[in-house]
């Protein structure tokens, strides 16, 4: 049974118990209806209060059965929710911990609302691709005004039920407490149980802020949810709210609600959901394999790295002694970080007290013997494989048994860096990406050797400071930097054949990449690149050239520090400017090759890119480096700024189709000697999918 039935007095309490987080499947649905027809057929009973788990009184929709006839099968969450509104006797929702989504739908059509004020309250659907199907996006806006309601469907954040309840004129509560919330539900139940009309959220009028602030939150959202279609919808369904009869809003967000359902996105957006889940489940290491403890950290290097991932733990309350080779470096070090957080500060996101306690879990130091109590040790040193060696060899003397010891390194080899260890069992790879404290994704390098408690700590201490873990095998630059390398050829390309930066750039940011391929590179800095092909080109005098980035860097155009790079930049500022000088370089380029220039559609341009990310990715599926197709989405959507709604770059391969992909492929390669991906040809030749 997922809902259980009690009479108190002349009081029915109707419990949903659905573990774990009371989600509203047909089960649960057919529970509630039947237990509020009990409670009205019974002449014992004056009112009902209606409550869940203590921490969840729903956290909505179960997902799991979108898709299949049991979302659909009568009662539908708005049979209920009306059969709840229409009830005859008054109902009181009694609510702790999370009330999302289908759960917040639900309450909203109880005729009172008591509430812990720890309680988290919202309507997360856009985050699947949908809105509110029940009622939501009518009804939040009766209650807590068309401006709130607005910000919190379009953007999906919850709010704590303490903030709402400090809004000017809401009504979603009529009750907060800090205590038992089903006895004050109980206590109001019996209060009201006389009152007839019962107030009914949707007789409310909707009230609105038409003041600039809110006009300008409007704006914001719109502009951060580009190209993504639910919240946008989801503003127009709340305009309608103020606009429309309250039966028409709701035949309209049922609409919307379907389409949504059905539609690319929300399919791309569970997808992304699911896969980051599964992300979290290594196939061959035992379920509950026992993760070590980890009180204290120590991070080795200050740099742009090191500081970054010190601030990620200190985040999280975790003690972090952060270890350099200088003074200088250490001050400097510290220096950034502290910059770094003042910063946070007067953007309001941090307060002073909260700078001064971050920097008090910190311990600065040049003696390596200050870690020996650490017990996760992650190396933030030179990417240079003679110091990583000295490192780890010092590691292995200093640092405690069980200590397990990580390095940062985005290409180096991590068992050759766990061989200079006595404890190889110990080493794995916690790769981190740029700035560390602000990027969500985490690869997780599994060496040849690594224990598998060790990756199962290293995944559930990825967890406890907010980042989104996925395992790689070891190979030069795991998931997403082995795939951003085709990428970034494929613009290179494209330029070559006579694309320009912005064309390029312009149509990977239509199709919603946070950031083109060139605008990216001015960001990070040209020079890091041109060091690395400098030293290749010296390595290897048969590597190809990229003339025309080397070219780029030899006039000094860095990127944005430099204040030119692809694109021209007015002094301290970020906006890309196209670049005569750019415009020039190329024109000669195309002159001196004999290119034959050609328009490039934008369709072209992102088949090109995303398709060489898919080729890549293709391999690494194959050769075990990911250990599933959906683990390298979870890598593009959470590092790389591949926009969620479309699900990844092997997802989108999914709607394509193999054949597509590998025909475009071998057209945008024409005789280059590229051969495609073993995968990729028996995927296209099968019809089969990667996910
Ligand atoms: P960085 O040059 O900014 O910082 C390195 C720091 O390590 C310097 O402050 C240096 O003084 C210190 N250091 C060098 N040897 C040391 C030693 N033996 N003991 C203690 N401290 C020592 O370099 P960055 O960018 O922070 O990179 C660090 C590592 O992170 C590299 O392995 C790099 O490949 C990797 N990485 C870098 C990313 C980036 O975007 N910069 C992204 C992901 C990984």
């Amino acid at each position: 049974m997922s809902t259980h039935y009690s009479v108190t007095g002349r009081t029915a309490i109707l419990r949903i118990d659905n573990p774990p987080v009371n989600g509203l499947g047909h089960a649960t649905r057919k529970g509630i209806a039947q237990g509020l027809r009990r409670a009205l057929d019974s002449t014992d009973v004056d009112a009902i209060v209606l409550t869940g788990r203590e921490g969840s009184f729903s956290a909505g929709a179960d997902i799991s059965e979108f898709g299949t006839a049991r979302t659909t099968a009568a009662p539908s969450l708005g049979d209920v929710i009306a059969a709840l509104e229409d009830a005859g006797k008054p109902v009181v929702a009694a609510i702790d911990g999370t009330c999302l989504g289908g759960g917040l739908e639900l309450a909203l059509g109880a005729h009172y609302r008591v509430a812990t004020s720890s309680s988290r309250i919202g309507l997360p659907e856009v985050h699947l691709g949908l809105v509110p199907g029940a009622g939501g996006t009518q009804r939040l806006p009766r209650v807590v005004g068309a401006d709130v309601a607005a910000d919190m469907i379009s953007g999906g954040a919850p709010r704590t039920a303490r903030e709402l309840e400090d809004l000017p004129g809401q009504r979603l509560f009529d009750r907060l407490v800090d205590g038992d919330v089903i006895a004050a539900a109980m206590e109001l139940a019996v209060e009201v149980a006389a009152v007839r009309p019962l107030p009914r959220v949707r007789d409310l009028s909707v009230g609105r802020d038409d003041t600039a602030a809110a006009r300008a939150t409007h704006e914001r959202l719109r502009r951060r949810s580009r190209g993504f279609v639910a919240p946008a919808e989801a503003l127009a369904l709340v305009e309608k709210a103020g606009t429309t009869p309250f039966e028409e809003g709701l035949a309209e967000e049922r609409k919307t609600f379907l389409e949504l359902m059905n539609g690319e996105q929300s399919a791309a957006l569970r997808h992304a959901f699911f896969a980051e889940r599964a992300a979290r489940k290594v196939p061959d290491v035992r379920p509950k394999t026992p993760a070590r403890t980890v009180d204290k950290v120590a991070v080795i290097g200050a740099g742009t790295m090191g500081g970054g991932i010190a601030m990620t733990f200190l985040g999280a309350g975790i003690l972090v002694t952060i270890v350099e080779s200088s003074r200088e470096a250490l001050d400097r070090g510290l220096d950034a970080m502290r910059r770094n957080y003042q910063r946070q500060v007067e953007r309001g996101k941090l307060t002073a007290d909260g700078l001064e306690q971050r920097m008090a879990l910190l311990t600065p130091t040049l003696d390596y013997a200050d870690l020996s109590d650490s017990d996760l040790v992650i190396e933030a040193a030179f990417e240079d494989m003679d110091v990583k060696r000295s490192v780890f060899t010092r590691l292995d003397e200093v640092a405690k048994p069980g200590a397990i010891l990580a390095s940062n390194t985005s290409t180096l080899d991590i068992d050759a860096i766990a061989a200079v260890t006595g404890r190889p069992g110990d080493v794995l790879g916690m790769h981190f990406f740029s700035p560390a404290n602000v990027m969500k994704l985490l690869e997780i390098v599994r060496g040849a050797k690594t224990s598998d408690d060790v990756l199962v700590t290293a995944m559930a201490v990825g967890q406890r400071i907010g980042k989104t873990g996925v395992v790689a095998g070891v190979c030069d630059g795991f998931i997403g930097n082995r795939m951003l390398a085709r990428y970034r050829d494929a613009a290179t390309a494209l330029l070559h054949a006579g694309a320009t930066p912005a064309a390029i750039d312009s149509a990977a940011e239509h199709f919603g990449f946070a950031m083109g391929p060139f605008r990216m590179a001015d960001l990070a800095g040209n020079d890091i690149g041109w060091a690395i092909r400098k030293r290749r080109y010296a390595q290897d005098p048969g590597t190809p050239r990229e003339e025309i980035s080397d070219a780029l860097c030899e006039m000094g155009r860095f990127g944005q520090k430099t204040g030119a790079g692809w694109y021209d930049y007015a002094p301290g500022g970020r906006e890309a400017i196209p670049s005569p000088v750019v415009e020039e370089l190329l024109a000669s380029f195309h002159a001196e090759h004999g290119t034959k220039l050609r328009t490039f559609e934008a369709d072209e341009i992102v088949q090109r890119l995303v398709f060489a990310l898919v080729d890549e990715g293709a391999r690494i599926l194959d050769e075990g480096i990911a250990l599933r197709a959906s683990d390298i989405d979870v890598v593009y959507i959470a590092g790389y700024g591949f926009p969620r709604y479309r699900g990844g770059p092997m997802f989108y391969a999914d709607t394509m189709g193999a054949a597509h992909v590998l025909s475009g492929l071998r057209r945008f390669h024409g005789d280059d000697g590229w051969e495609p991906s073993p995968l990729l040809m028996r995927l296209a030749a099968e019809g089969g999918t990667f996910n």
